[in-house]
């Protein structure tokens, strides 16, 4: 929150490489990205599990945001390709979860790209925070609630077997 305006907490997962470099560029050029991201360092964009981008959003993030060399430069060969066959992948999923697709965003930022990695951090902002606030961790409670008013409906074993089964 600034000034009782709500803003959207993002979650980046940059390379060490490049976009995590590009970052540090931006800083020192002063170029001024939205404050609210929290990066983290990985060395590699496909060290990105899918489960890191799942748990982020689990947590509390609104948007998470991965930054990698660009395509032929990824310093362990094809990290960044593997990286891009997971987007995809999440891309299909996620909606299904309730979750937008500009939630998650994957830009190709090289360690002299400062103004494109403030770019894309303002942009991801902005279009984060005209979809308005996640809240998977409150949705998480609503289905834990849904869940146990189910369980008790149950009476018998072969009713909470059939139930899990759909
Ligand atoms: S080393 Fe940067 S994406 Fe692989």
């Amino acid at each position: 929150m600034t000034n009782g305006e709500w803003t959207p907490r993002i979650v980046a997962f940059f390379c060490n490489w490049c976009t995590y470099t590009a970052a540090d560029l931006a800083g020192v050029s002063r170029l001024k990205y939205a404050a609210n991201v929290r990066i983290i360092r990985v060395m590699c964009s496909g060290r990105v599990d899918p489960q890191f981008i799942l748990e982020a959003f689990a947590k509390g993030a609104d948007g998470v945001l991965i930054g990698g060399c660009h395509p032929n430069d990824c310093h362990y060969s094809e990290g960044n390709y593997k990286m891009l066959r997971r987007f995809q992948l999440l891309r299909r999923m996620l909606p299904e979860m309730g979750i937008e697709n500009d939630r998650l965003r994957l830009e190709w930022i090289s360690a002299a790209e400062g103004e494109k990695v403030k770019w894309a951090i303002n942009d991801m902002v902005e279009k984060v925070q005209a979809l308005g606030s996640l809240g998977m961790p409150g949705r998480f409670q609503d289905w834990d609630q849904e869940m146990k008013s189910l369980e008790q409906k149950m009476t018998t074993p072969e009713e909470k077997e059939v139930a899990y089964a759909h």
